[in-house]
């Protein structure tokens, strides 16, 4: 296929897993919602055969072939970056053209606290060299993307690279596909960011070994994790919050058992429960990252809380999030 242009942009949406994370690797459903903050990338075709990138985290290398050149960033840059320069070459690839690339990445998504980063940028990135050569098609985006994020963790459900593709609310299956979800109402999500970074793939290998060593437990929690998701779907549908809140709090409890919680999550969790919140949970892998909260109109105690996160000795941070609808966007 022939380029089209030279140089193209795109941007992904992040994302919050409102229900069924960890559960959804092993083809449970999980409801997602992209948020309205996003990774914005540029790619110019260059002159070499070389695929470039440059982070606004400081990350920046060079990769030929098997080879990488590290210009800028700690030892961690290659693996960071690789997934991103496997969205390009498998574009490239499909599109039958060798040319080299400069990719620049800007995010205000912070990373490796539960928003989806790593898979906007998959997204992103395939977008926008795709659309080097022909208008994109969303379905393939994601496809490419999920195949690209699986270099960072090989068991990933694909659920991110979903929900920052085609934006909204989803009620998504490992191996069947999605459904949106419409709600009759602008659902009210607080965000809470513990500052604390974790590894994706680390949390989803833990939770394989308690699902190897407790068998009948693990099959249990799967099943109350299925209800709760399918409850979710209804409860979202209906705009009634409180009854998502209850269910979000439900929710935790199996992120509990399965040992993704922490101290320092649970107690974030129960002061947003005692001052008001209809429910809190960790939303995305655990073990730090980040707490979503559910909480009533004007529920002044809990917002006085949100915004003294960052001086109390807790740590953290509120972010404001808003349901993103738009997805994937190419300019
Ligand atoms: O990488 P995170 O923290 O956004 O979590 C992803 C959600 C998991 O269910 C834990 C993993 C997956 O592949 O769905």
């Amino acid at each position: 296929m022939r380029l089209i242009r030279s140089s193209a942009r795109a941007s992904a949406p992040g994302k919050l897993v409102l229900f069924g994370e960890h559960f959804v690797v092993y083809d449970n459903p999980a409801i997602l919602a992209a948020i309205n903050r996003r990774v914005n990338v540029t790619v110019h075709v260059n002159n070499t055969d070389n695929i470039n990138i440059t982070s606004d985290l400081g990350l920046v290398g060079s990769f030929k072939d098997s080879r990488f050149n590290l210009l800028s960033g700690p030892q961690e840059t290659r693996t960071i970056l690789a997934p991103l320069c496997e969205c390009a070459r498998l574009v490239l690839s499909e599109r039958g053209c060798n040319r080299g690339l400069d990719i620049d990445l800007v995010s205000n998504l912070p990373e490796s606290v539960g928003l989806g980063s790593s898979a906007a940028c998959c997204v992103a990135t395939t977008a926008a060299v795709d659309s080097l050569f022909h208008e994109p098609d969303r379905y393939w985006i994601s496809e490419k993307a999920v195949e690209a994020e699986r270099l960072i963790h090989k068991n990933s459900s694909g659920a991110d690279c979903h929900i920052s593709t085609f934006g909204g609310l989803m009620y998504f299956v490992k191996n069947e596909g999605f459904r949106k979800i419409y709600s009759k109402k602008q659902l009210s999500l607080g965000l809470i960011n513990t500052g604390r970074k974790h590894s994706t793939g680390k949390l989803v290998s833990s939770v394989k070994r308690f699902k190897e060593t407790n068998v009948t437990s693990f099959k249990v929690l799967t099943l109350f994790s299925e209800i709760i998701s399918q409850k979710a779907f209804v409860a979202i549908n209906e705009g009634d919050e409180k009854t998502l809140g209850s269910l979000m709090n439900q929710n935790h409890v199996l992120l509990q058992e399965i040992g993704v919680s922490d101290k320092k999550i649970d107690e974030l969790v129960n002061i947003c429960l005692t001052k008001g919140a209809w429910g809190a949970k960790l939303t995305g892998a655990g073990g730090g990252g980040s707490i979503i909260v559910s909480f009533p109109p004007n529920s002044y105690e809990l917002k006085v809380f949100f915004d003294s996160l960052d001086k109390s000795e807790l740590g953290g941070q509120s972010i404001p999030v808003e349901v993103d609808f738009s997805g994937v966007l190419v300019a």
